[in-house]
């Protein structure tokens, strides 16, 4: 599992100090660290319909260019001034996914993905603003990387339909990324990565659900479940003084009947649960032809060759209350005392031996919790 190597920080300080709030560079933070993936490996992926994927470029000129994937052929961009962009690399390369180890100080429902560039000389996207935190980890190569503060003043910039730039700005960071230097960037900070070399880039980007995305989550969630169809009542009604009126008591009944549901923690953990477990690029899913039967399934786990993986990428976490449930990918596995310890190994990303796993199957629950998942296709068995 790789770390971050803090130095005088740790992440407490940053989380404190830095975290949606300062930008900050840390020098060699991963020793030796030069990437997961290769440029001809990350150009194969950029080759794949369901992998999104774009090549940003410029003429030198500020004449930008941007073209979506998936690409035949990368002759046409020549030796500079163009980058790769990679979406969820991690979903595709199980060493990319294990980048994610180094936030495993902030919890992985706040993890979106692992996107990674490969940028020629001067390459970049230009300078722009996110919405959201990211860490870029520097692999092979250097690049010039500066980042600003958020600032009303900066204009926003359109040179290509598909690209949204801002004006330039004054960097409070301006460094020479090294391979295994990481940058944190908070949120509407701008910044500009300009390539010294052919270099490679893996930013860890970070989700954060807008309010109006959970409210209509929610709202989907209720009327899949038809849930939502009770009508107001006012049983206790009294004659009104002005028709006309929309009294405070009336709004407040309102108000109270929309949050009833909202407020059922068991309502609610399960639409958040299944929510923050969906994954928003795709994902190498592994249904079997036909689905296991219980019996297979701890048939296989006498089988020492093999092992049971997750497949790279997914998401899951867990929620204890009212009741325990395991979430992935946006499916909900209840849990009970003795499953608890298995869906546990379930929602980490490691790999587990059949050894480990048959010492769970004394009990029935835990082989039907595996047969499950495995029939999902989100964990599979790897000669
Ligand atoms: C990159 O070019 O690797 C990162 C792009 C960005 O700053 O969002
Ligand atoms: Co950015």
């Amino acid at each position: 599992m790789i770390k971050i190597s803090w130095g005088d920080l740790t992440p407490e300080k940053f989380l404190q100090e830095y975290w949606q709030k300062k930008p900050l560079l840390i020098k060699q933070a991963v020793p030796g660290f030069t990437g997961t993936i290769e440029a001809d490996e990350l150009a194969g992926l950029a080759m794949e319909q369901e992998i999104e994927s774009r090549i940003i470029s410029h003429d030198g000129n500020e004449q930008w260019q941007v073209h979506h994937g998936p690409f035949e052929d990368f002759s046409q961009f020549g030796e500079q001034n163009w980058t790769l962009l990679v979406q969820a690399v991690n979903n595709w390369s199980r060493e990319t996914n294990q980048l994610l180890s180094l936030v495993n100080f902030i919890p992985r429902w706040r993890v979106d993905d692992v996107m990674v560039s490969f940028s020629t000389p001067e390459g970049g996207v230009g300078a722009h603003l996110d919405q959201y935190d990211v860490f870029i980890l520097q692999g092979e190569g250097r690049r010039r990387w500066q980042v600003g503060a958020p600032d009303a003043s900066l204009k926003t910039l359109l040179p290509h339909p598909d690209l949204k730039q801002v004006s330039p700005f004054d960097p409070l960071i301006d460094e020479i990324t090294e391979p295994g230097d990481l940058l944190y960037i908070p949120p509407n900070h701008p910044h500009n990565g300009v390539s010294v070399e052919n270099s490679l880039n893996f930013s860890i980007g970070f989700q954060a659900p807008s309010n109006q995305d959970l409210w209509s989550g929610f709202a989907d969630i209720l009327i899949d479940k038809n849930l939502g169809e009770a009508r107001f009542t006012d049983p206790n009604r009294t004659a009104c003084v002005d028709s006309s009126q929309l009294t405070e008591k009336d709004t407040k009944a309102l108000h109270a009947f929309m949050l009833s549901q909202f407020n059922d923690t068991a309502m609610f953990n399960e639409f958040i649960g299944k929510y923050l477990t969906q994954n928003h690029h795709a994902l190498e899913l592994l249904i079997p032809m036909e689905a296991f039967e219980q019996a297979y399934v701890v048939e296989i786990l006498d089988n020492e060759d093999i092992h049971l993986a997750p497949v790279s990428g997914i998401k899951a976490l867990i929620i204890d209350e009212p009741s325990p449930c395991l979430y992935i990918n946006g499916d909900a596995f209840t849990l009970c005392e003795e499953t608890k310890p298995l869906a546990k190994l379930l929602a980490s990303s490691d790999p587990l031996t059949t050894k480990t796993l048959k010492s769970f199957t004394d009990c029935l629950k835990n082989t039907q919790l595996l047969t499950n998942v495995l029939n999902k296709g989100y964990w599979f068995i790897e000669e």
